[in-house]
């Protein structure tokens, strides 16, 4: 897969870290229906990088906020190091903001770790502003364990009758309070 590709043996870490398994990051992003999107940034063979010609991409996919509407979500944007500098970084967030325009975004939003001061200066040169200290969004996250013990959960037993259901053809079933 060319974004394999790209990343290459020495960096397969930032990848792994992000799915569980190749197989998986082919399903979930190349089937009929899928879990994000992706573009590849390619080079001519006398340019390769590590004897790589796709050396960069970026992941993506539609979000929604309850307040503004449309968004992408920039999941991740990687350059190999030897290609960096170059204006593939900003070639990349400006097919994005493209893509965002396309398909009536309000924004493109995404998190980068605090650490990672050269990519926070990337993207505040490009003009993002940082939600972080402007509003105090804090990022959380409920890992797998947490999620089972969520889904298995029993509600108090003195609830008031209740259904959640989702809009007609919602591809989840409805839960009903009776059901547990
Ligand atoms: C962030 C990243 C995608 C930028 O890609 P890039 O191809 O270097 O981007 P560009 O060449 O368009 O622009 C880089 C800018 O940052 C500076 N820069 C940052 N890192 C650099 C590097 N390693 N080498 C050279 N310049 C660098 C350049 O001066 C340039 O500034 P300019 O636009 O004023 O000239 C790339 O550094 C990267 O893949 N980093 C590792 C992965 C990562 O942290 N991604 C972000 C996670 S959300």
């Amino acid at each position: 897969m060319a974004l394999m590709g790209a990343v290459g043996r020495a960096d397969w870490r930032h990848v792994l870290e992000t799915t569980p398994h190749p197989r998986g990051l082919r399903a979930d992003g190349f089937s009929a229906d899928p879990f994000y999107k992706c573009l590849v940034a390619e080079v001519p063979a006398e340019l390769a990088c590590r004897g790589q010609t796709i050396v960069g991409y970026a992941m993506y996919f539609f979000t929604y906020t309850a307040w503004k509407g449309r968004a992408l979500y920039l999941e991740d944007l990687y350059v190999m190091d030897e290609c960096r500098g170059k204006g593939i970084g900003g070639e990349f967030l400006r097919r994005i903001a493209e893509i965002a325009i396309q398909n009536k975004c309000s924004s493109l939003q995404f998190v980068v770790l605090n650490e990672n001061r050269p990519s926070i200066e990337f993207y505040i040169a490009k003009g993002a502003d940082d939600m972080t200290k402007a509003e105090g969004w804090h990022l959380f996250r409920f890992e797998r364990e947490q999620l089972e013990g969520l889904a298995g959960g029993k509600p108090p037993p003195e609830q008031l009758p209740l259904d959640i259901t989702g809009a007609p053809g919602t591809p989840f079933p409805p839960i009903s309070r009776e059901k547990f």
